[in-house]
């Protein structure tokens, strides 16, 4: 069987962008491959340096994955930290890496162009850990030789990257010690809108959270802008943010109904917003216990995450051990 990995960064609370562009593909591939599916933890640490934050978004991700339908008994369900070979192969990786790579690296330059915009010095607020990110998440992925990586577009580059170095080490060491993964992008969901139709990301402030309850949410989803066009006026479903975040959860019929009544005139926002928040609930209603329940035990979260990473680091050991062999160090003792 062929292995699928990705990974989730614990910087906040997971959201609909989350689920559509990595989530929902990735748990779908569990039924034709094995699965690899993690808490990018250290990942998260470019930009969380309080540990009470980052100990409950870790509890968070971690929760979500397994509330919407993640088995941890089958394949691998741990968080990087847990893992410490991955550093170990990420310095590695890191020798095998043009420097120029990584001043391409779009979070990297994200965060110099943000700097310049405020007016301050280009290299401040850009740490070594923000600059190396590309390394690290080269070896989330080579570490368990996955062959498909389901992610939104913002990460096709970062794969791409663990594809090259992959290319590379294997030819300059002579040996194929490293399978050469695939982005797994799906065209309807590689970037997902946000309250203000850039994309959904939690550094705009525009996200829909998985699991609001009923309230909190429909707060959110009024929030989604529109057009100005009158009650009565004929509406164009495809342009519009909120039928474009229906129809990823509405069925076929539910979508053609919809689009419809928005052809048609006469309908008002927000009977389209009501639309969207019923298919949400229906989608998220029953996982949100669950995902509740999660959060009110944390130690059970860990529990699993613990049983998940003693599962994977023998593997990640064997597979370690291989590269260090290829590089002349010997098998770790
Ligand atoms: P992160 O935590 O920012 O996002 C997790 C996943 O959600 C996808 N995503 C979106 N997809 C569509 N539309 C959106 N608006 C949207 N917002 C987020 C992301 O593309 C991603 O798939 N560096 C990664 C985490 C990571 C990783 C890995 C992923 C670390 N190591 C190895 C795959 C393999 C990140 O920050 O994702």
């Amino acid at each position: 069987k062929k292995i699928s990995l990705t990974g989730i960064k614990p910087t906040g609370t997971p959201h609909l962008g989350n689920y559509l562009g990595a989530i929902r593909p990735a748990l779908e591939l569990a039924k034709d491959y094995d699965t690899v599916y993690f808490i990018a933890d250290y990942h998260a640490l470019t930009t969380v340096h309080d540990g009470k934050e980052m100990a409950e978004n870790i509890h968070k991700v971690a929760a979500t994955w397994l509330a919407c339908g993640l088995d941890p008994e089958k394949g691998l369900f741990y968080k990087q930290s847990d893992i410490p070979e991955i550093f170990e192969l990420s310095w590695a990786l890191s020798c095998f890496t043009p420097k120029g790579f990584m001043n391409r690296a779009h979070a990297y330059k994200a965060k110099v162009e943000a700097n310049r915009a405020n007016g301050e010095d280009l290299d401040t607020n850009v740490n070594m850990g923000l600059y190396c990110y590309p390394c690290l998440m080269d070896a989330d992925i080579l570490m368990f030789n996955a062959d498909v990586v389901p992610v939104g577009k913002d990460q096709k580059q970062h794969v791409e990257f663990a594809r090259d170095v992959a290319i590379r080490f294997n030819k300059q060491m002579g040996k194929d010690v490293f399978v050469v993964p695939e982005p797994l992008i799906q065209e309807t969901t590689d970037v997902i809108p946000g309250l203000d139709g850039r994309k959904m990301s939690k550094s705009y402030d525009n996200t829909i959270e998985l699991f609001l309850d009923e309230k909190a949410r429909k707060k959110k989803v009024n929030k989604i802008v529109t057009n100005s066009l009158p009650l009565e006026a004929a509406k164009d479903p495809d342009t519009c943010n909120v039928f474009n975040l229906f129809k990823l959860f509405a069925t076929p019929e539910e979508t053609a109904a919809l689009a419809e009544t928005y052809r048609a005139g006469g309908m008002g926002w927000g009977y389209a917003k009501g639309e969207l928040q019923r298919v949400l609930e229906r989608t998220f209603g029953e996982a949100r216990e669950k995902y509740n329940d999660l959060m009110a035990h944390p130690d059970r979260i860990d529990e699993i995450l613990h049983a998940g990473a003693e599962k994977a680091r023998p593997i990640a050991r064997e597979h370690m051990d291989k590269v260090r062999e290829v590089l002349g160090y010997g098998k770790s003792f």
